[in-house]
Parts: C-alpha cells; sequence; structure tokens
C-alpha cells in the first residue's frame, strides 16, 4: 500500500511514468473508462478548493469509481471536535481511496498513520502539495518536452505557498535547472527548502525584482499571496498586490516563456495575459484531471493496459 504525502514518495522514474499515463489518459481517454468500477474515493477536505477537490472526483468518476466526501471542515465532525485520527479510521471503513486537504501541516502524515487506505495529501498547510507538482510537472513537460535544462522563476508567496515548496523538492532530482525565486523579503522561500538546493549543490538566486529577472526564465510560476495564512491582515493587504504580471511586463519576457500558476488567482496575473500564447494555466487545469487519473490507478494498483 503506497500513500503521497510528499512529492518524494514517488521515484523520479515513477513520476516520470505519471506523466506518460496522464498524457495517454488525454489522448485516449474512453481506454480508462471503467478502470475503477467498483472502487469508492473520499475527498476529505477541511479547507476551500476548487480545482483540486473537483479534479480528483472528476478523475474518479472518469474511471467508473464513486466518490464521496465532504467540502468543509463545518460540515464534517470536525466542528464537533473529532480528531483527524479518528475521521479517518472512520472514513477509510468506507472507501478505498483518501483525498484529504487540510490546513495543519503534517495533517496527512497523521491521517496516513490512522489507516491502511492509500492517503492522497492534497495540501497540508503551507508545507506541501504533491498532486499540484504532479499537475505543473505534466505541463512542463508538455511544453518544454523535457523536465531538465532550463530556468524557472517562482515569484509571489514563496514562504506560505506550499505548490512551490513541493515543485523544488520535485525539481531538485532533475537535471541543470537554475532558479530564480522572486519575492519580497517577508514572502521568502523557507530555509528548509533552500536546504533541499543546498544538500545537492544546487544554485539558486533570490532577488526582489520581477521587470528585471524575467528575461532569464523559460518558466515563470506565479503564485498568489496566501492570505489565509498571515496572522496580521494589514502585513497582507501591504503585500497583497507586490506582482501583477501583466502584458508590459512580458515584453521583456522570452517569445517562448511558460507562465504557470497553480490557481486561483487573485491579481497576480492580468486578465490580458490569458490569451497569450505563453500562458499555460489553463492548460495545467486540464492536465490536473488527467495525471489525478494516473495516481489513482497507481495507488490502487489498476492495471493501465
Ligand atoms: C493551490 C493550493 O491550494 O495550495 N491551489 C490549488 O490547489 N490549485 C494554490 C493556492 O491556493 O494559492
Amino acid at each position: 500500500m503506497r500513500n503521497l504525502i510528499d512529492i518524494t514518495d514517488l521515484s523520479v522514474d515513477e513520476i516520470n511514468e505519471l506523466i506518460e499515463v496522464g498524457k495517454d489518459i488525454k489522448q485516449n481517454k474512453e481506454k480508462y473508462f471503467g478502470k475503477c468500477k467498483g472502487k469508492q474515493l473520499a475527498t476529505l477536505f477541511f479547507e476551500p478548493s476548487t480545482r483540486t477537490r473537483l479534479s480528483f472526483e472528476s478523475a474518479m468518476l472518469s474511471l467508473g469509481g464513486s466518490v464521496l466526501g465532504f467540502s468543509s471542515a463545518a460540515s464534517s465532525s470536525t466542528a464537533k471536535g473529532e480528531s483527524i485520527a479518528d475521521t479517518i479510521k472512520t472514513v477509510s471503513s468506507y472507501v478505498d481511496i483518501i483525498a484529504m486537504r487540510h490546513p495543519q501541516e503534517g495533517a496527512a502524515t497523521i491521517a496516513a498513520k490512522a489507516t491502511k487506505v492509500p492517503i492522497i495529501n492534497a495540501g497540508d498547510g503551507s508545507n506541501r502539495h504533491p498532486t499540484q507538482t504532479l499537475t505543473d510537472l505534466m505541463t512542463i513537460k508538455s511544453e518544454k518536452n523535457r523536465l531538465s535544462n532550463f530556468t524557472i522563476g517562482m515569484c509571489g508567496d514563496l514562504k506560505y505557498g506550499r505548490t512551490v515548496h513541493s515543485l523544488v523538492a520535485a525539481l531538485s532530482r532533475y537535471e541543470n535547472i537554475n532558479y530564480i525565486f522572486i519575492s519580497p523579503k517577508e514572502l521568502k522561500m523557507p530555509q528548509e527548502v533552500l536546504d533541499i538546493l543546498k544538500g545537492k549543490n544546487i544554485k539558486f538566486e533570490e532577488v526582489e525584482n520581477l521587470e528585471e529577472n524575467i528575461g532569464k526564465l523559460d518558466i515563470l510560476y506565479m503564485t498568489r499571496v496566501q492570505k489565509e495564512r498571515f496572522a496580521d491582515e494589514k502585513e497582507y493587504e501591504r503585500l497583497k498586490d507586490v506582482y501583477i504580471l501583466d502584458m508590459q511586463k512580458l515584453k521583456n519576457a522570452k517569445q517562448d516563456l511558460s507562465i504557470l500558476h497553480p490557481l486561483p488567482r487573485v491579481n497576480e496575473i492580468s486578465e490580458d495575459v490569458d490569451n497569450d500564447t505563453r500562458a499555460c494555466y489553463f492548460k495545467q487545469v486540464e492536465n490536473g484531471k488527467y495525471i489525478r487519473m494516473a495516481l489513482i490507478l497507481k495507488l490502487l494498483n489498476i492495471a493501465k493496459k
């Protein structure tokens, strides 16, 4: 039995295979219908979500399985004071696999210890979000036809954004990637994530200015300032619009730049960028469903062929 708590729970070969299966599902959807007949997925979301929860549900339904769950802590017994472990033990007696999102860092690890049913971490606080990373990697592979030899800029809230933490952990295992971390001082990449790179002698730069650095990038990964993680609302208000990517800023960018964003977007990408051929964030949304289909098949040990 396998869980996906951290992206490094998967080997590089397994990630590459998931991407290939995800691409095959995208091309040959009908081939996969019915593969999860009789299987049930629970989506337990103690935090808001649109894409992650609905893509998991859509993925399982497209595989012929069924789904149940809740979309807020308020509608579960958590509101009565039930522990994560007890909720998970309960749900795992109903279903075959669980995708869970929780505001507490480490919640998915607690859940995995409480059950033998595979647990997928769909985001734990500001810690990790491995299935978003699979989505991001599938998109980069589709756009660039490689997962090595490029310069990636990660821009915005690098402190609280769990997607960039998982993405760095994943990319650190591929070759010859340059990292430019673009954030205000207050929202820098956590030391623990930088240490992953330092431990492998991988170079990175930390800068504050997007415009001055955009021209160097092959991939620009924009992120939302994570309002819900700020203790001080005034601090959020001060920082929330620090980066806004618009057509003006893109003037200095490469023609084959790929712009990614896990979404939801607030203000950090102007809507007129959506029509630019370099915008990939709605392609990411689509890929997210297919790679989650591939992941469900893998964790349930269901043969693809
Ligand atoms: C991200 C998340 O939940 O961390 N959203 C997502 O899953 N696509 C990013 C965010 O909320 O900013």
